[in-house]
């Protein structure tokens, strides 16, 4: 068994070829997928496939690419989202100073409302963390952000840094990145945290593994991911991914 935390199957480089690509994860033996919103619209359309398919589950939120589009109506709008069944966690919400899509204050903003959200329905949060490793650490201190837990979804940070979110309650998902050669730094970390919080995901269709960067990524390649893991812990493929899913189950509070 293998979860897949982090997916955007609601993506149009995806959503035209998804019975294909389910049959794929399916035969690649990937019991669920976390099938992530990144604003108001595609939070929509992943819960409505996770009431469709039973291995789906949803989490919805803006992202900080998006984060100009959280207004007081689209955040009440989200509150009563999260409240279907099946959505697992709040996100994927944080910042992003490598492409600054939002400016960096409203980023901030949609950060914050989103981890006040999360914390009124009681559920765990998702974060794209990139390039604003201090910052997002600040604000998870202040705001007690991990009170209910969370994820830091496809983690590029150093030992120090890992150390320092896992405190605050926070699991750590490996993405695609893991299997490229020159990852040094998060081959240590990967190497070094606990089991017990390591998480793995594609992120697809974005940030194809080795073998198969530049191609279409989806949920059936978290195996690669897996077996990168498995080798640097030095631990066996089918015992890394009994640790991972018991994680994913337990931070979104998955039974069955
Ligand atoms: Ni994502």
């Amino acid at each position: 068994m293998l979860i897949d935390s982090h997916v955007h199957l609601q993506d149009k480089k995806l959503i035209s070829d998804l019975p294909v690509i389910l049959a794929n994860a399916k035969a690649a033996e990937i019991d669920y997928m976390i099938c992530v919103g990144y604003d108001y619209a595609s939070s929509c359309k992943a819960v409505d496939l996770a009431h469709k398919y039973s291995q789906i589950y949803a989490v919805v939120g803006v992202h900080p690419h998006d984060a100009d589009t959280l207004d007081e109506k689209t955040l009440s709008e989200l509150y009563a989202l999260a409240k279907k069944p099946k959505v697992v966690a709040i996100g994927e919400m944080g910042l992003d100073y490598y492409r600054n899509l939002s400016p960096q204050d409203q980023q901030k903003k949609a950060f914050i409302s989103q981890i006040h959200l999360a914390k009124e329905l009681y559920k765990p949060i998702v974060i794209h963390d990139r390039d604003a490793h201090q910052d997002v650490l600040d604000i998870i201190k202040k705001e007690k952000a991990g009170v209910n837990q969370g994820i830091m979804h496809c983690f590029s940070g150093h030992l120090p840094f890992a150390i320092e979110i896992m405190q605050q309650n926070f699991y750590i998902s490996f993405a695609g990145p893991i299997t490229y050669k020159n990852a040094k730094k998060t081959h240590e970390v990967a190497a070094k945290i606990t089991m017990d919080r390591i998480l793995v995901e594609t992120d697809c269709p974005y940030l194809s593994p080795e073998p198969l960067r530049g191609k279409r990524n989806e949920p059936a390649n978290v195996t690669y991911v897996a077996a990168k893991l498995a080798e640097l812990r030095r631990k066996s493929l089918p015992e890394v991914e009994y640790l991972t899913s018991r994680n994913s189950k337990q931070v979104f509070r998955i039974t069955g």
